[in-house]
């Protein structure tokens, strides 16, 4: 290939990853599985290694891969970076509003809700991406353009030339949910958990390893144009515009026609708080009028055409009346806060996790301590540090457990590792939360297997592990106070059909440690059996691309003991699946293209793409002539008729479910 045609290859195939990208991180709707992004990512790879003066900023490569920094270098913003102005109550808002009045009379407002991550500042010179910054001090901040070339929904170089060199602003946020599977798997390693969404987006993007930063789950949302060559007459132009250039702006934000109106959609977003997946501390009104906010200018601090209006706090102060420990699947003893009940936002709390003892002695956390609370969706509360100043001199610092507060075994607490363990595999709490785990919606997902029901069959030794739970008869289960005839009938029932399930979840239930649902994905589908799984030595392991170090190790030191393979050979007999059918199942929709309209019953649309994805399938938004069916539901849209002009398979929900195995034909 001349070089010519090599340049327009490589502009081709970073148009196409870019659009990819975007589809899937700021859209949410990707177009082709990963595997296929894959695939062109490595072409393009292939053609800048062999034509490396090709490269640019933002070819989508380069978005990991940057050297650890020694430092920060300082950048000065291009507008300095202002706050805002906080308010409380309605009342205050009706004030903001009469002074706004007074100056350029009457406005409209954009309602934004204000996203409780790190502010940013993002540079563009011709459509690239050129300098990212945190706020700093207002004026000057870190640049930290290689932190954020990781988080794959800020465009390197943006779709539309109405925007072309600008500054914008915005929150990088963590979700609720990415914080708390990382946080679950930090605990897991034996690592500092983050306190909240928050200070993981600020200290992650802080990070001087751009290779860390990319593991974090960070996502970032633009609400602002602070420089442009193309002047908008109003900010709901504004958010229009970072839209098309392919930012992600927030669905939420709203123009309201006046005060009144805004404070409405504020209470409205108040009470959206708690559903939504990431965390926002109120909401910001701005002044949609450009023209009028340039009229009405800022102080030093704060520009006077936009507010925030904070909502109640989340986090509360109350009494630590005293310190319990709770014994976890590996033995970790956890310290947990049993508080005077105090409301958080709306929600009674009465306990709190302290994480643990090295958590607990550096903020020095004492029983009667006053404390502050903090809460953040339906995460678990926590505490946040002693009120010291409330000290009366009663306090007591709660001493680290010799023994296990369950069974009495000596607790171990080996070098290097933060966890104080209860070493007893045989400890009731231990077997308690292995039965859980075993029965939980991500492994077996046994239905009708709750908590009290797995203490009550502890409590009666009915069992002692997994195994055991396939010997229980309903004679048995009737015995358990609350089960009747049926209930019982169900529970067997729920046991045996585990019996199917794959065998990447049966990896997941054993509770290996550092044996994540990923990892225990990525094992299932590398060996065709448990017994391939058992057999593997740890160098073998380590090997598998993408599995750790210390999984690897987990692994094989779980497969030497005989006490796990006499329970998995009893697995076994009782007909629980340890064969892998991954790599059939994958071949069954491969490379064929779904497309989904009208509302489904049985299944969500994001199910319903899992399965697809699961099978080695794809989902695509448009009919076209590469589709191999469309899945119509309730109420379909144009798409359904656009696929019967085009001749094209239509099926039914239920035919959808056959076809994937998830329902069988009567
Ligand atoms: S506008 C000149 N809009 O809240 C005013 N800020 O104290 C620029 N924030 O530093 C801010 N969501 O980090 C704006 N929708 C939103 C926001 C928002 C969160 C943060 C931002 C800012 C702080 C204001």
């Amino acid at each position: 290939m001349d070089k010519k045609k090599v340049a327009q290859k490589i502009k081709e195939l970073r148009e196409e990853l870019n659009h990819h990208n975007y589809k899937y991180y700021v859209k949410n709707n990707p177009e082709i599985s990963d595997y296929e992004y894959d695939q062109l990512l490595k072409k393009l790879e292939k053609l800048e290694d062999k034509y490396p003066d090709l490269i640019t900023p933002d070819t989508p490569t380069q978005r990991v891969g940057g050297k650890p920094l020694d430092e920060f270098q300082t950048v000065k913003h291009k507008i300095p970076m202002l706050s805002l102005a906080n308010t409380y109550n309605e009342q205050e808002l009706i004030d903001f509003d009469e002074r706004v009045q007074k100056n350029v009379g009457k406005v409209e407002y954009v309602v934004e809700p204000k996203i409780d991550g790190a502010g940013i500042a993002l540079y563009y010179e011709n459509g690239v991406f050129v300098r990212g910054a945190t706020r700093g001090d207002g004026i000057k901040g870190d640049d930290i353009t290689q932190n954020l070339k990781t988080i794959h929904s800020i465009p390197l170089r943006l779709q539309h030339d109405v925007l072309s060199t600008i500054e914008v602003r915005g929150e990088v946020f963590m979700t609720k949910s990415g914080f708390k599977e990382y946080n679950k798997e930090q605990i897991k390693q034996d690592k500092q958990p983050f306190a909240n969404p928050r200070n993981a987006a600020a200290g992650s993007i802080r990070q001087l390893d751009p290779n860390i930063v990319a593991e974090r789950p960070l996502d970032a949302f633009i609400y602002l144009l602070s420089y442009t060559e193309t002047p908008f007459n109003t900010q709901e132009k504004v958010l229009d515009a970072l839209k098309k250039a392919g930012f992600k702006t927030n669905p939420l934000s709203k123009k309201v026609k006046n005060i009144n109106e805004a404070i409405k959609y504020c209470k409205k977003l108040e009470e959206k708080r708690d559903s939504l997946d990431y965390d926002i501390d109120g909401a910001v009104l701005k002044v949609n009028s450009i023209k009028k906010q340039q009229n009405l200018g800022s102080t030093s601090k704060n520009p006077r055409w936009a507010i925030s209006y904070k909502f109640a706090a989340q986090q509360a102060t109350t009494v630590l009346k005293d310190i319990d420990i709770q014994v976890g699947r590996t033995g970790a003893l956890t310290p947990v806060a049993i508080l005077k009940p105090v409301d958080v936002g709306g929600v009674t709390v009465s306990r709190a996790t302290l994480h643990n003892f090295d958590e607990l002695k550096r903020k020095d956390i004492r029983i009667h301590d006053t404390v502050l609370i903090e809460r953040s969706g339906d995460v678990i509360p926590q505490v946040v540090k002693s009120i010291t100043e409330k000290r009366s001199g009663e306090e007591q610092k709660k001493p680290i457990p010799k023994t296990c507060p369950i069974c009495n075994t000596p607790v171990q607490h080996k070098e290097g590792e933060v966890a104080i363990r209860c070493p007893n595999k045989m400890c009731p709490a231990r077997l308690k939360w292995r039965m859980k785990y075993y029965a939980s919606r991500d492994a077996m997902d046994i239905d009708h297997l709750g908590e009290s029901t797995v203490d009550k069959l502890l409590d009666k030794n009915m069992i002692e592990n997994v195994a055991d739970l396939y010997d229980l008869k309903k004679e048995d289960i009737l015995q358990i106070e609350g089960f009747k005839e049926k209930s019982a009938q169900n529970l067997i029932e729920s046991i045996k059909q585990s019996k199917k399930q794959d065998l990447s979840r049966l990896i997941y239930g054993l509770g290996i440690r550092h044996v994540g649902k990923y990892a225990a994905q990525l094992l299932a589908r590398h060996f065709s059996s448990i017994d391939k799984l058992a057999e593997a030595t740890e160098e073998e392991l380590k090997e598998i691309d993408g599995l750790g170090e210390k999984s690897a190790e987990a692994i094989a030191t779980f497969f030497t003991s005989e006490e796990n393979i006499t329970l998995i050979n009893r697995l076994k007999e009782y007909g629980v699946n340890t064969e892998s059918k991954k790599a059939e199942k994958e071949q069954s929709l491969k490379g064929k293209r779904f497309v989904f309209t009208g509302s489904l019953e049985d299944l969500s649309r994001s199910k319903a793409g899992d399965i697809v994805k699961e099978q080695g399938g794809m989902v695509t938004s448009s009919v076209s002539k590469n589709v191999n069916y469309v899945v119509v539901g309730k109420k379909p849209g144009s798409k359904y008729e656009k696929a019967k002009k085009q001749g094209i398979p239509i099926i039914k929900e239920d035919e959808f479910l056959y076809m994937t195995k998830k329902k069988e034909k009567r």
